[in-house]
């Protein structure tokens, strides 16, 4: 079946390239029926593949590739504006399958190219390929390729969003090639910002999920991004922004900034829980109060009824979480997992953590929470708290001490701890 979508049709170039700057040219390929993206994203409309030809005096570079299976389209693109004996660079701004799906084929077909990736990308490369004796130049910032007459330069911006990522700047066009950065999981032959319709949402719903995780390392980019005097930024994904790519740069800039501290303001805790009995909700309350009592800002939050889409902004604001599970079928129960698996999402490290519920037989579900938290790189200052059905006295009175030192930890008041090496395994 065709896409019966208007923006998918006419085929942008009637299959050839398109033009983006002056000797510069898309060839990528569309990509309108895929429905999820890394298995995690949602992508109701589609995605693209965007691979670009910059031509020189002296050769042509190839900027990504596509996917494998739109190989095809690619070398159809490349082929009505370039030979493969032109092509002198290759340059791979992320090493992720559906930018080098079609790189094994380019290379055997353009026999004088050379790549051009980062440092990081080179061992990457390998367990790619699987090919020893590959023509690769690991560049970093400041390195630049000579095409005749102008050249490429390269900025190393890691982490947008694998270890291996760079863009790649001509700044005579000024065009800024910057991989998986500024995409958006858009299919639209129209291909342009000022041509294709309102997509701000699926803008910013790709950096939430691609590079939310790395804010920090978005804002080191933009860092080196922002004083190139940029007219078009080239995406690997989505509209080619040509219009206002100045605000898409500011809308980065929002988007990674860091969670709001201000000044003075309290410590928080969320406190998160559900209780099938009342009784990991006695526990989270002692908890709470305990922490309050100890000059944090606390909130509690019953996982049985909270928008789970919520809570990630909360987790990535607060100081510490709390979570109170109790353990059924040996494990902690769904929506503790949901909420867990949904923070890899935000940047946690220096957070801390713990851990509380009530059980009946076997009690799994705090060491596992525990484990979870350490994993995503929380720190756990305190063993968490268990009571078998209904929590004693001096089980609730635990979870209230768990909640003061848990306070006086964020709050640097805690004493120091003396590990004994022998209780070390
Ligand atoms: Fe578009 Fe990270 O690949």
């Amino acid at each position: 079946m065709k896409p019966a979508d208007m923006s998918l049709s006419p085929d942008p170039g009637h299959g050839g390239a398109v033009e983006i700057a002056e000797r510069v040219h898309w060839i990528g390929a569309f990509d309108p029926w895929l429905r999820n993206f890394d298995l995690v994203l949602r992508t109701e409309r589609g995605t693209s593949y965007n691979a670009y030809v910059v031509r020189g005096n002296r050769g042509v570079a190839v900027i990504d590739t596509v996917k494998a299976a739109f190989s095809d389209e690619f070398f159809r693109r490349l082929e009505s504006v370039a030979q493969y004996e032109e092509i002198q660079a290759i340059v791979l701004n992320h090493l992720e399958p559906d930018h080098t799906g079609a790189l094994p084929e380019l290379l055997r077909r353009a026999p004088n190219a050379r790549l051009y990736l980062s440092a990081r990308a080179k061992p990457m490369l390998k367990g790619l390929l699987h090919a020893d004796s590959l023509p690769v130049t690991p560049v970093i910032t400041g390195d630049t390729v000579d095409l005749g007459g102008r050249s490429l330069s390269f900025l190393t911006t890691p982490c947008l969003h694998w270890p291996d990522t760079q863009c790649t700047w001509l700044e005579d066009a000024g065009v800024l090639f910057s991989g998986d950065a500024f995409g958006s999981h858009v299919c639209d032959a129209r291909l342009f910002d000022d041509a294709v319709g309102d997509f701000r949402r699926d803008f910013d719903y790709y950096f939430a999920h691609l590079m939310r995780p790395f804010k920090a390392h978005v804002r080191e980019a933009l860092d080196l991004i922002d004083p190139l005097p940029i007219r078009t930024l080239a995406p690997a994904h989505g509209p080619v922004l040509r219009e206002t790519p100045q605000y898409y740069l500011r809308r980065y800039r929002q988007l990674a900034g860091p969670a709001e501290q201000p000044e003075g303001r309290l410590k928080r805790l969320h406190v998160f829980y559900l209780s099938a009995y009342g009784s990991t909700r006695a526990m989270a309350g002692v908890l709470a109060a305990g922490a309050e009592s100890s000059g944090l800002h606390v909130s509690l939050h019953d996982l049985e009824t909270c928008a789970p889409d919520l809570l990630i902004d909360l987790v990535e604001e607060a100081d510490a979480i709390a979570i109170g599970s109790p353990t059924i079928n040996g494990d902690a129960v769904k929506p503790v997992w949901d909420l867990l698996s949904s923070l890899n999402a935000i940047e946690l490290r220096g957070k801390f953590g713990a851990a509380f519920g009530a059980f009946g037989w076997s009690g799994e579900a705090v060491p596992l929470i525990e484990e979870r938290l350490r994993g995503l790189k929380l720190r756990i200052p305190l063993p968490g708290v268990r009571a078998r059905l209904i929590p004693t006295p001096e089980e609730l009175a635990a979870c209230r001490r768990l909640g003061v030192e848990l306070a006086k930890h964020l709050t640097g008041k805690a004493d120091h701890r003396v590990i004994d090496m022998a209780t070390l395994a």
